[in-house]
């Protein structure tokens, strides 16, 4: 089955091209995108790609396949049930990097490094991205964007009350703004979410705490998860977390988002998908930061899209990605979802002020990968981590954290 997809795949590409359809043969015309995009500037950014495939794939259609739930917590799960049913979507969301191995590793998806060669694609995205989506010299995805995670937003009202003008230079200066907050009515200052949203918050202070090569060498066997930076690091998040709202383990992040919209929060921690959705939920007035003492780390992930095997509509799907990879597909895209485009030839016009100094940024910063989005980890590690924080979340032992911790990076860190 894999082999004819793969055929029928270097056949497309010498015979076909987006919308050139025989008309006596139709081919099949739906094709199931398969993403957890399903409201606010997810959704808008979604919207704007799906436009542009009408224009580029004329007599196919998008059928919308997402399943909701932040960083994809519930559509990871659909999408391995659909997997065992042998009923995959034709094409699926999945991050560049770790994350991508998982679905390689099982067969899931095809080979598309012929594409990136009749695309242009490995002259217009950065080599390293193109590096880290290379496994044993084939490329199985495309990638949309570059997503920053290491930035906190705010609510410059809130803040402002409290005195708070400028963003803090360090750590112990964004914990005196937290009790500046508190000592001025502001319960909960901290915005929190459930589990994968707090170990983005560890993420950044394992940052700040460990420095780029530090953090990053945590995910390679570099760096020793029982080291005392990262008990000095837990104790920090430990502190953090003493800020934020008691219900977070209940909360998504547009709910803990909704905290900061509403003046209950003055800052949150999340990744540049925010600037999008604050927008698009009415609130355009926020500021941002880099997460303090995380200096020039940009800790990138990319949404990325697959060709699934065994999906059942070859060509539609080639045109998706080719939508998907092209220029006119990632300036509508980006624009509206708040990432900025992998590609590196599209022009900063057109997008908003936070995204023209993410663009900047990633072009000056050290760039780190993320574990929560699947940059630096695969789903069975993310998943034991996040089971980790959500127990720390009610015991607050901080010895058991690290030591699971440790021992999931002992059991999952690849060679
Ligand atoms: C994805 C983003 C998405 C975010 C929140 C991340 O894992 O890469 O595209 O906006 O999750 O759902």
């Amino acid at each position: 089955m894999r082999m004819v997809a793969v055929l029928a795949v270097a056949a497309l590409l010498t015979a076909s091209s987006c919308g050139s359809g025989d008309d006596d043969k139709p081919p099949p015309s739906t094709v199931e995108v398969f993403t957890w995009w399903a409201e606010g500037g997810e959704k808008a950014g979604l919207d704007a790609l799906v436009t542009r495939f009408n224009a580029d794939c004329p007599g196919q259609r998008f059928e919308n396949g997402a399943v909701a739930g932040g960083a994809g917590v519930n559509a990871k799960q659909a999408l391995t049930q659909r997997m065992a049913r042998h009923d995959p979507p034709d094409t699926f969301q999945a991050h560049a990097g770790a994350e991508m191995t998982d679905y390689i590793d099982a067969g899931q998806v095809e080979d598309l490094t012929a594409y990136y060669d009749s695309w242009g694609l490995r002259e217009a995205l950065p080599a390293g991205l193109i590096d880290d989506l290379t496994v044993h010299g084939k490329i199985y995805s495309i990638p949309a964007n570059i997503h920053r995670a290491n930035v906190i937003w705010t609510n410059p009202t809130v803040l402002s009350r409290a005195g708070i003008t400028a963003p803090p230079n360090d750590l112990p200066s964004f914990i005196a703004n937290l009790s500046a907050l508190k000592a001025a009515g502001i319960e909960a200052p901290l915005a929190l979410g459930r589990d994968w949203t707090q170990l983005m918050l560890l993420e950044a202070v394992l940052i700040t705490d460990l420095g780029p090569d530090g953090f990053a060498g945590l995910f390679t066997g570099e760096t020793d998860w029982s080291g005392s930076p990262v008990t000095k690091a837990i104790n920090d998040f430990t502190v953090l977390l003493s800020y934020g709202n008691l219900d977070r383990d209940t909360l998504d992040w547009p709910q803990a988002e909704r905290l900061l919209i509403d003046g209950q929060a003055g800052y949150q921690l999340m990744g540049d998908w925010e600037a999008a959705d604050l927008t698009a939920k009415g609130f355009p007035g926020y500021g941002w930061f880099t997460f303090p003492g995380n200096g020039k780390t940009f800790q990138w992930l990319a949404d990325s899209f697959t060709l699934s095997t065994g999906a059942s509509n070859i060509s539609g799907t080639e045109c998706w990605l080719k939508t998907v990879s092209s220029a006119s597909g990632q300036q509508a895209f980006n624009a509206a979802k708040g990432s900025i485009p992998a590609r590196t030839d599209i022009p900063s016009t057109g997008f908003s002020p936070y995204q023209r100094s993410a663009m900047a940024d990633w072009k000056s910063t050290t760039p780190v990968p993320s574990c929560a989005h699947g940059s630096a980890c695969s789903q069975p590690w993310q998943t034991a981590v996040n089971a980790a924080l959500n127990a720390f979340s009610t015991t607050h032992d901080p010895k058991t954290l690290q030591s699971a911790l440790a021992q999931a990076a002992t059991q999952f860190i690849r060679e």
